[in-house]
């Protein structure tokens, strides 16, 4: 990979019944115009995987999901295996979201595992990372982020199409306060050299930034050297909203 193609995906996060999913997968089926550069995901929720992925069938755009357990079968009440859902359809799985760590106990070894057991199967994954608003302001970024990584990609190799880094800042999540331009680079670019300390080459991986991504920002915060995609919670529910990330990525 010379070029890095950008990966926009939509985070739906508890959000879209049956119905709406499909309504929602077709929109953007749609409207994502055909020869463009960049790559798109969508991650409806579990529930929905099955019928957007019949919705997406013969397009290129991927599906994902939002999360998985390590183990691939037995008795685990509620969990949903990376075996699962590459029979479903998934081409990526979100691991270690902020939301997962905050709500569900997601460590960064748990993280670890579920990389792990993920590429096994061979579906890529997406490491979500990021500080909270305590850790920047108290200048923890940076550490909280190499830790982040450190840990979550302990013991394991992937290849550029395998893994895929979203730089998330919670402070940034579903609050309409979005890192500038200048911020995210920074943390992008520390990642970049990060990834080449722990798996030997930084440049080929794909590190995308989070955080209330609107058609508002996304060009600027994509035009960064180190940018290359996002991932985008509220504004993917939306065509209208989600559509113009797509076309800003080119
Ligand atoms: P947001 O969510 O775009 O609503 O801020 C991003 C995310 O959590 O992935």
């Amino acid at each position: 990979m010379t070029e890095r193609q950008p990966l926009i995906a939509g985070n739906w996060k508890m959000h879209k019944t049956l119905a709406e999913a499909r309504t929602l997968a077709r929109a953007i089926r749609q409207g994502a115009a055909a020869g463009r550069w960049a790559e798109v995901a969508l991650a409806p929720p579990y529930t929905a995987l099955a019928a957007v992925a019949e919705e997406l069938a013969g397009s290129e755009i991927r599906l994902a999901a939002q999360d998985t357990f390590w183990e691939k079968q037995g008795a685990y009440t509620g969990a949903i295996s990376p075996l699962m859902l590459k029979d479903v359809g998934c081409h990526y799985v979100i691991v270690g979201h902020s939301e997962r760590r905050q709500f569900f106990g997601e460590t960064n070894h748990t993280v670890n595992q579920k990389i792990k057991a993920t590429l096994a199967v061979g579906l890529s994954v997406i490491l979500c990372v990021g500080e909270t608003k305590d850790e920047r302001e108290g200048g923890l970024t940076i550490l909280r982020v190499a830790e982040q990584l450190q840990e979550g990609l302990a013991g394991l190799t992937a290849a550029p199409e395998q893994l895929v880094i979203a730089y998330e800042p919670v402070w940034a999540i579903g609050t309409g306060l979005t890192a500038t331009p200048d911020q995210a680079q920074e943390v992008h670019a520390f990642i970049r050299a990060e990834l080449t300390r722990l798996l030997g080459v930084g440049a080929p991986y794909r590190i995308q930034y989070g955080g209330s991504v609107t058609p508002d920002n996304a060009a600027i915060l994509l035009g960064q050297p180190d940018i290359d995609g996002a991932l985008v919670g509220g504004a993917s529910l939306k065509p209208e909203l989600f559509l113009p990330i797509i076309a800003a990525a080119g």
